[in-house]
């Protein structure tokens, strides 16, 4: 963590030089991009929110209003599993667990790095979907990290290169065929 902001201070003094050429493209682009952990339970977004249709908020609540979204608790599965496929090995394990008060440990897909602030629900609040983001996830049976969480992939959505055209024309109801910016691009929006 300590590396990390020394090189965020030393990123960011070298980034006042380059600023005025505009060239993020200075910045080393490491990505996580398709990054798809082995979880502890073989859980398939496929199976839930595809074959069985179940919402996405259902299990991650309210995103729209914190800067996360949440990992659903126990209590959530157990509103089915306490029935649905009582035979399963798996769903045998999810109701001991739940028995004894502990719960299951599921691998972080996304992580972006401790000082970027991304808030979940000023993109949910303008339009943005979750595939947008995350892509198709009721088609995976495991999830993986669609997008690079790059930040060359944040300022071209927030310069307006890839924001999606629906978002655009809400944002701009009055300007036909609008192009611009749609968010900032200042340091201190996203960066502590
Ligand atoms: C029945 C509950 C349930 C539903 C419905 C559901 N999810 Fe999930 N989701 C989970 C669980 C449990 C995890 C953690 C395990 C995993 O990553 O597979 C998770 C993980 C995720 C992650 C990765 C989180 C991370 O670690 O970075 C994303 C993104 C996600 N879900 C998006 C969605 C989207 C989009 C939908 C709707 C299309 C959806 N989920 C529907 C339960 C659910
Ligand atoms: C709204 C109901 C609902 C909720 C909530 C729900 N599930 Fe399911 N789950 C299902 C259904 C329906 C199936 C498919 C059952 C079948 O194949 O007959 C399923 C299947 C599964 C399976 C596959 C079992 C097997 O052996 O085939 C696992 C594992 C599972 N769920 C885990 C979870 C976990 C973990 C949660 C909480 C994060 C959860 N489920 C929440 C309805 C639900
Ligand atoms: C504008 C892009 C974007 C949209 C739209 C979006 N997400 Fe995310 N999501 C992200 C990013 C970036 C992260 C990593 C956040 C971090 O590490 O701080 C993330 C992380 C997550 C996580 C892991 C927990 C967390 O908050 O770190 C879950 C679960 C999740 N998103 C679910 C959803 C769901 C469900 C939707 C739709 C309601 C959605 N996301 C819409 C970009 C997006
Ligand atoms: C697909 C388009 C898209 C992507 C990708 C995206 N954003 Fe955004 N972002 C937006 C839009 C649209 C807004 C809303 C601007 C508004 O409310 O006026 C926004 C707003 C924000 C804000 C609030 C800015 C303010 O004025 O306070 C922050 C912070 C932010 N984004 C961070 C991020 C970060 C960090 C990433 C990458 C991890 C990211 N965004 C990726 C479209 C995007
Ligand atoms: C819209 C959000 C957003 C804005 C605006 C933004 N950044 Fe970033 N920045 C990120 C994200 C996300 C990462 C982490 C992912 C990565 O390294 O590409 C990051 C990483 C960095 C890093 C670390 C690079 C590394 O490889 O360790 C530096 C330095 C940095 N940003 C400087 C800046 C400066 C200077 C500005 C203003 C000119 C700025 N950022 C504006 C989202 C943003």
């Amino acid at each position: 963590m300590v590396s990390s902001q020394l090189k965020l201070g030393l990123g960011l003094g070298l980034a006042f030089f380059v600023l005025g050429a505009g060239a993020f493209s200075y910045f080393p682009n490491v990505s996580n991009q398709d990054y798809e952990p082995e979880q502890p339970m073989p859980f398939s977004h496929k199976i839930h929110a595809g074959d069985n249709k179940i919402a996405c908020m259902y299990c991650h609540s309210a995103p729209e209003k914190s800067r996360h979204s949440t990992i659903p608790s126990m209590n959530v599965c157990m509103n089915c599993h306490t029935v649905v496929k009582a035979d399963s090995p798996y769903i045998k394990k999810l109701q001991e667990y739940y028995k004894e008060g502990r719960s299951i440990e599921w691998v972080r897909v996304h992580e972006l790095p401790d000082y970027v602030y991304f808030p979940h629900k000023r993109h949910l609040a303008r339009g943005l979907v979750c595939l947008d983001c995350h892509g198709d996830v009721k088609t995976m049976e495991r999830v993986y990290q669609f997008s690079p969480l790059t930040m060359g992939w944040c300022i071209d959505c927030h310069r307006g290169k890839t924001t999606p055209k629906t978002v655009v024309a809400q944002m701009f109801p009055g300007k036909k065929n609008y192009q611009g910016p749609v968010a900032t691009v200042n340091c201190s929006a996203c960066h502590f």
